[in-house]
């Protein structure tokens, strides 16, 4: 089939790429030039597993392109992907300005009946803006005959597993009513659809609000999860005790149930946001996302907290090793990361950081350029030289099983501030540490 994706950011470029691969041909548009060259020239812009091959292998194939050219994009596609970015406006809501733009562009350049496929997370009823639009437009070139759907499809993928996530779907939810439109989709999607039936169809609004609700629910696990470990550290219990307890019951599972500090990335925060505006957009009070919300706002300060009561509030001069920046493991991406509340607070109190990352330094270097209170170090190990203690915002795979005795050497005292709970308090009694963790009593040594 004949496939043309708005927009190569994270959502377009991995279904993009995921659809050329099982023999779609398909042709990204992006407006942005720079981006498109490199992308032809195989350079991906994010840091995702398996994304690069997949992309320079489909693209030698000739079955994934890239072009700056929307008539064309439009022209080559027998169904048309609106994958750009819904960025929150000043008040949180989404903002749909790079949304309907491309609606205007696919309506300008149509000439054939088309299916337009809504992968972007937008708010409910943006499918009925996304046809007014069109048919507006179409109205205005003498071309109202012309058909076309608006289906809403939205994606469900996690930044670090975006490939496998999008080629072993769990569901494939497809929002429209047109019995034709369902045809189409279930042809496109037919190579990702074995084993059992993961199409789900449903009305374009349920679509939209499916996508919404996902997230938010999956952020309230957290956020409840953060609240009990905060109860946890008062009463005198442990968290990762309770974790398992309730994660036995199938009814909670143990998925998404880990304290830390604080979910961060480029969708829990935002669309948890523009849900809460969409309701007050309809005199709605959705005091669940609300509280969701504020509890993840405090979590992101709890690992200062600690570290500020453990030096009673004198950190000047202070230097800390920081070990993990991105906003989780396997992924560069920065956006709402706990790592970077945490700095800024450090540097609020007159503290230094030597930070290391095993992806995002260059996202580090970008965000905060050159300073004397940052140093940027190229492994973990040398970010802990002269450091008055090491914490712990990101649980990388390679800070699981760290040379203890090499970090005593290191460390002017042997103290680690750990925000996701990544060792056992007992152990590290028996290796001589001062531990913090999330959700259960700080441990010391002697
Ligand atoms: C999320 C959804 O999982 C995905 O389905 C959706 O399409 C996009 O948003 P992503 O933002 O890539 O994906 O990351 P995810 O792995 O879900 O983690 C989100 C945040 O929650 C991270 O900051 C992570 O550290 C935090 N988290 C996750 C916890 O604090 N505890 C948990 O138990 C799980």
């Amino acid at each position: 089939m004949n496939v043309t994706v708005f927009g190569t950011g994270y959502v377009g470029l991995v279904q993009g790429a995921i659809l050329a691969d099982v023999g779609h041909h398909v042709v990204c548009v992006d407006v942005d030039a720079e981006k498109v060259e490199r992308l032809t020239q195989g350079h991906i812009p994010i840091y995702e597993p398996g994304l690069e091959s997949l992309v320079r292998e489909n693209f030698a194939s000739g079955r994934l392109e890239f072009t700056t050219d929307s008539e064309a994009g439009v022209k080559h596609g027998q169904v048309q992907f609106i994958a750009v970015g819904t960025p929150p406006d000043e008040d949180g809501s989404a903002d749909l300005k790079y949304v309907l733009a491309v609606a205007q562009t696919i309506a300008e350049h149509m000439d054939r009946k088309q299916i337009i496929i809504n992968k972007s997370t937008v708010p409910v009823g943006t499918a009925d803006k996304v046809r007014a639009c069109i048919t507006e437009k179409l109205a205005d070139r003498g071309q109202g005959d012309l058909q076309f759907d608006v289906v809403s499809n939205p994606e469900f993928l996690k930044e670090g597993s975006a490939v496998a996530d999008c080629q072993k779907p769990d569901r494939i939810i497809i929002g429209t009513e047109n019995e034709a439109t369902i045809e189409v989709m279930r042809e496109l999607y037919a190579p990702f659809n074995r084993n059992h039936d993961k199409v789900i169809i449903m009305d374009v609004r349920s679509a939209e609000l499916t996508k919404y609700a996902a997230n938010c629910m999956l952020a309230t696990k957290i956020s409840f999860m953060n609240e009990i470990a905060n109860l946890s550290e008062r009463l005198g219990a442990d968290i990762e005790m309770v974790r398992q307890g309730i994660g036995s019951d199938p009814r909670i599972g143990y998925h998404f149930i880990y304290p830390g500090v604080g979910y961060g990335g480029s969708c829990f925060p935002k669309d948890v946001q523009a849900l809460i505006r969409a309701s007050d957009n309809i005199d709605f009070d959705a005091k669940v996302l609300k509280a969701v919300e504020a509890r993840n706002y405090e979590q992101k300060t709890t690992l200062f907290e600690k570290i500020a009561r453990h030096y009673d509030n004198d950190l000047a001069g202070k230097t800390f090793a920081l070990w993990g920046l991105s906003f989780k493991p396997s992924t560069d991406d920065m956006r709402e990361a706990p790592s970077r509340v945490l700095m800024e607070a450090l540097w609020q109190a007159g503290a230094k950081v030597q930070a290391y990352d095993p992806e995002a330094m260059e996202e580090t270097q970008r965000l905060y350029g050159n300073r004397d209170d940052l140093t940027l170090c190229g492994t973990k190990e040398s970010a802990l030289k002269g450091a008055d203690a090491l914490v712990i915002v990101t649980e990388w795979q390679s800070f699981r099983a760290p040379d203890f005795a090499a970090l005593s050497r290191e460390l002017r005292q042997p103290v680690i501030f750990d925000g996701r709970n990544m060792f056992e308090p007992v152990r590290m009694i028996d290796k001589g540490f001062t531990y913090y963790s999330v959700g259960r009593q700080p441990v010391q040594h002697g």
